[in-house]
């Protein structure tokens, strides 16, 4: 099967299951995917396996939302359902699988496969640069999160960005996501010393 007749059926039946809430909805499914073969084209992986577990790696957002189970884990099960229904084949359903489980940054699991690493990379990247500061205060205006504080205690989107966003560059597996961080990084970086210097009024 060609990718393109792939990825269309997977559409067809994944999105949806895709969580309404902006930063793990299908767009973002869809940019992990672009991203991952876009990875690909220099470290290489099985192109199958990739984009089905990069278009269905948070499938299960909801499901975690409604029910308090793990998305990674939950997002392998119905993937193996909509993958079955395809007529993908059983050995490579249980490849997309274990990438899919490898994918969340909360649980820090090391990927064991090619495939586990690019999804790794391009789901991190999608946190970072300008989609990564929209994505990030979308989800802080969701949570009713302040947008910075001076209050170092108070949990700020602001805060957001050292305890996760700006280290996401250091913890990439690939050479090729590592060239792709670096400026998505200055970005944030330029963004960042802007936001403070208009919350001073000093631009
Ligand atoms: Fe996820
Ligand atoms: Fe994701």
């Amino acid at each position: 099967m060609d990718i393109d007749s792939l990825v269309e059926l997977i559409r067809n039946k994944a999105w949806k299951h895709y969580s309404p809430e902006p930063g793990h909805d299908w767009l973002h499914a869809e940019r992990v995917y672009r991203m991952c073969m876009k990875i690909r084209e220099r470290e290489g992986g099985d192109p199958e396996v990739l984009a089905a577990a990069a278009l269905l790696h948070d499938v299960g957002v909801q499901n975690e939302l409604e029910q308090n189970v793990d998305h990674s884990e939950e997002s392998a099960k119905i993937a193996g359902e909509i993958l079955r229904e395809i007529g993908f084949s059983s050995h490579k359903i249980k490849k997309v699988q274990e990438v899919i489980r490898q994918h969340r940054f909360k649980n820090s699991v090391k990927a064991t496969t090619l495939e586990a690493k690019i999804l790794q990379d391009a789901d991190r990247l999608d946190a970072i640069g300008a989609i990564g500061i929209a994505r990030t205060f979308s989800y802080g205006g969701s949570r009713k999160v302040p947008m910075y504080s001076d209050d170092r205690n108070v949990t700020s989107t602001l805060q957001h960005f050292h305890d996760k966003l700006l280290k996401i560059r250091s913890v990439l597996n690939t050479e090729t996501a590592k060239a792709i961080a670096k400026e998505r990084h200055e970005f944030m970086e330029v963004f960042l010393s802007r936001f403070l210097k208009e919350i001073e009024g000093e631009a």
